[in-house]
């Protein structure tokens, strides 16, 4: 009996330390989005841009979304529009972008 409580107390222990750095990232990169100015342009909620053109981006994948931060910040992504979202990559590190690019990921499309 005693066991089993151990056990599963162990077990437990073990299961919240597997999840929390997921939860630290996205906790991460929703304060991210705010602080970094992303919800600016994009919406709260990513899917209500400020400009007709500005794209949506909520439930988008997390490879994409993280190549294309890379790309606009370097200058690799060369749209007519980048340039707008380029003067704010300077906010934003690797890591910050993995952590935006998992937290978009989550976003109700
Ligand atoms: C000044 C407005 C502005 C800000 C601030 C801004 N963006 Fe953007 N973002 C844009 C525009 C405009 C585009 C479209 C660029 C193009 O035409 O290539 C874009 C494109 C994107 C894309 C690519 C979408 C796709 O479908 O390819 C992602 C992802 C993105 N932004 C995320 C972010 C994140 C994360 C932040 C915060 C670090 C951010 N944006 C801040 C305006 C902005």
């Amino acid at each position: 009996m005693t066991h089993s409580v151990i056990k599963a107390a162990v077990a437990t222990t073990a299961l919240l330390l597997a999840l929390s750095p997921a939860a630290v990232l996205s906790a991460d990169g929703e304060k991210l989005y705010q602080t970094k100015t992303c919800s600016t342009c994009h919406g709260k909620d990513g899917k209500s841009p400020i400009m007709p053109m500005y794209p949506k981006i909520a439930g988008q994948n997390q490879a994409y979304t993280l190549q294309q931060l890379k790309d606009i910040k370097s200058g690799a992504r060369n749209n007519g529009q980048s340039a707008a979202m380029k003067g704010v990559m300077h906010l934003v590190s690797d890591d910050e972008m993995q952590a935006l690019s998992e937290y978009i990921a989550t976003m109700a499309p």
